[in-house]
């Protein structure tokens, strides 16, 4: 059983097939055009993914050795993300099962991201809790089985991701400033400027007010010394990024007690990040958690994870059809 899945829902074009649950291929196509407007301007966003949708899912055929006649299945996200970016994979998707002849299947991009840690062992048993931490998302998620997930806790405002991207624009790194931050933070100190963690109740996030203080901070703190930032740039994202990690962390504690599971993974653009795969693992060996993380290639947009959804989809025979449309906002 073939099945080709498409993901474009933000500034990643990609492409995958997967064989009886096997990743054969994933190809993706990173849109840099973004860096120099200091974030993903959703028309070029569109337009990148029309100039490459058709070499990368050619790609992604190519080294999966799978004939367009072969295939079973066509996948694609169907939502949460960029309407025009959804619209450019979604049309292609279903235009392709058309013209083939065979079914499609709407992935939801969050839950796909969850589903990345069923690509390769070790899997995570259910049910499991999966901090989900993307770009435009921050999630805790108890997943009861493949299709069957609860959001339990969720940012009220800002995604940790945003927040990454926006305090690395005050410090004038480029876009993404996430890996950034990682970066500097590396050879940093996290305790060199402490950040007040925000008060929200039950599992729920919040990361506005810490971009707030952050700002306040570095205003006040340039006004004094114009070259502080460039004299200090890798305390202030090891402090900035252990701030944001702690945060996250102690609300996945908190997930754990009150669910009583202790099989933890993470996913998302964010778990991609050193300092909290670190922060991660030394917490679960202390608490006695089964701690999964994904390989790097499965942190960030990819179609493999759009095509291990599809095909959990595709067993439970949940197919959609030529009616199916992009959804910017999109339920579990
Ligand atoms: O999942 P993803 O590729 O796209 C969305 O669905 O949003 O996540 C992108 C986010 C961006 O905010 C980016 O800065 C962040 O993931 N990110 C990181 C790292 N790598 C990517 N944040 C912190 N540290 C990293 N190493
Ligand atoms: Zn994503």
């Amino acid at each position: 059983m073939n099945i080709l899945a498409i993901e474009s829902s933000c500034d990643e074009t990609s492409a995958a097939v997967i064989t009886n649950g096997k990743i054969c291929s994933n190809v993706v196509a990173t849109q840099l055009i973004h860096t120099q407007y200091g974030g993903v301007v959703p028309e070029l966003a569109s337009r990148a993914h029309q100039q490459h949708i058709v070499p990368v899912v050619d790609k992604a055929l190519t080294d999966a050795k799978v004939g367009k006649i072969d295939l079973d299945a066509i996948a694609f996200t169907q939502g949460p993300g960029l309407l025009g970016a959804l619209l450019v994979g979604s049309s292609f998707a279903k235009s392709m099962a058309l013209g083939l002849g065979i079914p499609l299947i709407a992935v939801h991009h969050m839950q796909a991201h969850v589903l990345a840690h069923f690509i390769d062992d070790p899997r995570p048993q259910f049910p499991f809790l999966c901090l989900t931490v993307s770009g435009g998302h921050t999630q805790i998620v108890k997943v009861n089985g493949p299709l069957q997930m609860e959001i339990i806790g969720e940012t009220r405002d800002d995604a940790v991701g945003e927040a990454f991207d926006k305090t690395a624009k005050l410090l004038d790194l480029p876009y993404p400033g996430g890996p950034l931050i990682d970066k500097h933070a590396a050879a940093g100190n996290p305790q060199a400027y402490p950040f007040p963690l925000p008060e929200m109740p039950g599992l729920d996030f919040s990361f506005s007010g810490i971009k707030t203080s952050f700002l306040y901070f570095l205003q006040k703190r340039v006004r004094e010394n114009p070259d502080f930032i460039h004299e200090n740039l890798d305390d202030i994202c090891a402090s900035i990024q252990f701030t944001l990690i702690d945060i996250l962390l102690k609300k996945l504690k908190r997930a754990s007690r009150e669910t009583g599971i202790k099989e933890i993974a993470i996913a998302g653009g964010v778990s991609a990040n050193s300092g909290l795969r670190k922060s991660l693992t030394e917490l679960g060996s202390q608490l006695g958690w089964q701690v999964y993380i994904p390989a790097f290639e499965y942190c960030t947009d990819n179609a493999a994870m759009i095509a291990m959804a599809a095909h959990f989809k595709y067993l439970a025979n949940d197919f959609t059809d030529q009616t199916a449309s992009p959804l910017a906002r999109m339920e579990f």
